[in-house]
């Protein structure tokens, strides 16, 4: 069953997702050549911990940190580690949090520094999606709508979309029903009501889909060594228009600087 979230419980995921955002405006300080993916997870940790909420993902699965911080051809999941970011690398930072009993989920897909213009596309187009993915997730469409306008608009590119990792429900656990692919056909899948909340998280690849992970158990890379982007984004499905719970405006604003 897809729970249905009432008024109140969607300002509770309201609160918990905004945190997320604010999370990644404030390592989004701190991305830059040099720094390790490490101290960003420590960043992180300290700002989660300092709004009174506990790290989501720390845990979850027995996953050791606060954050994946995925680079270049990894796709999600990367542990932090040591690994110095350099000038041309991207890095999809993920991050959940959970408060009140609520938990909040989202991820952006940064720069560091200079990249190519090959790679700016990509995180342009693959961000794009999730906004056509967005538009979808109102009372009527179905999970299979919102794949598709994912899937149609990236593969039109000539990018390939990630299978096996997709994205999900998200209430009083960080993954609930429903599951939320970025591929599909239109007009399949579980139907959207007014109150259902989900998580919208294209992972997109410049080349081939297919992926592995990695020796460390957790790290997904793609096949090709290609580079792949990630962005993800809570929604309160509703009628006419989806009500964004998360926002990338804070990371933005700090980009800008
Ligand atoms: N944002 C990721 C997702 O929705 C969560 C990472 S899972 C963890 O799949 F195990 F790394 F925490
Ligand atoms: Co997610």
């Amino acid at each position: 069953m897809i729970p249905i979230r009432s008024a109140e419980e969607i300002e509770l995921l309201r609160v918990s997702n905004l945190l997320v955002s604010k999370t990644l405006a404030e390592v989004a300080k701190w991305i830059r050549p040099g720094v390790t993916t490490l101290e960003l997870d420590k960043k992180a940790e300290e700002f989660i911990r300092d709004h009174g909420a506990v790290p989501a993902f720390l845990g979850y699965n027995g996953y050791p940190n606060t954050l994946c911080t995925s680079v270049n051809s990894a796709v999600v999941h990367g542990i932090p580690s040591k690994y110095e970011l350099k000038e041309g690398d991207i890095v999809s930072i993920d991050c959940g949090v959970l408060l009140n009993n609520y938990y909040g989920d989202s991820a952006y897909t940064f720069m560091v520094g200079e990249v190519t213009d090959a790679v700016k596309k990509l995180l342009q187009v693959t961000k794009e999606s999730l906004f056509k993915g967005i538009e979808q997730a109102v009372e009527g469409k179905r999970t299979g709508d919102i794949g598709y306008a994912i899937q149609s608009y990236c593969e039109s590119h000539g990018y390939s979309v990630v299978r096996e990792m997709i994205g999900h429900g998200i209430g009083t656990k960080l993954h609930e029903p429903p599951e939320v692919p970025n591929y599909g056909r239109r007009g399949n899948g579980p139907l959207l009501k007014k109150g259902m909340v989900i998580c919208i998280e294209p992972m997109i690849n410049m080349g081939e889909k297919n992926i592995y992970i990695e020796s460390d158990g957790w790290t997904v890379k793609t096949r090709d060594n290609k580079p792949s982007a990630h962005f993800e984004l809570a929604v309160a499905v509703d009628k006419g228009k989806a009500d964004l719970l998360s926002t990338f405006e804070y990371i933005e604003e700090v980009l800008k600087k």
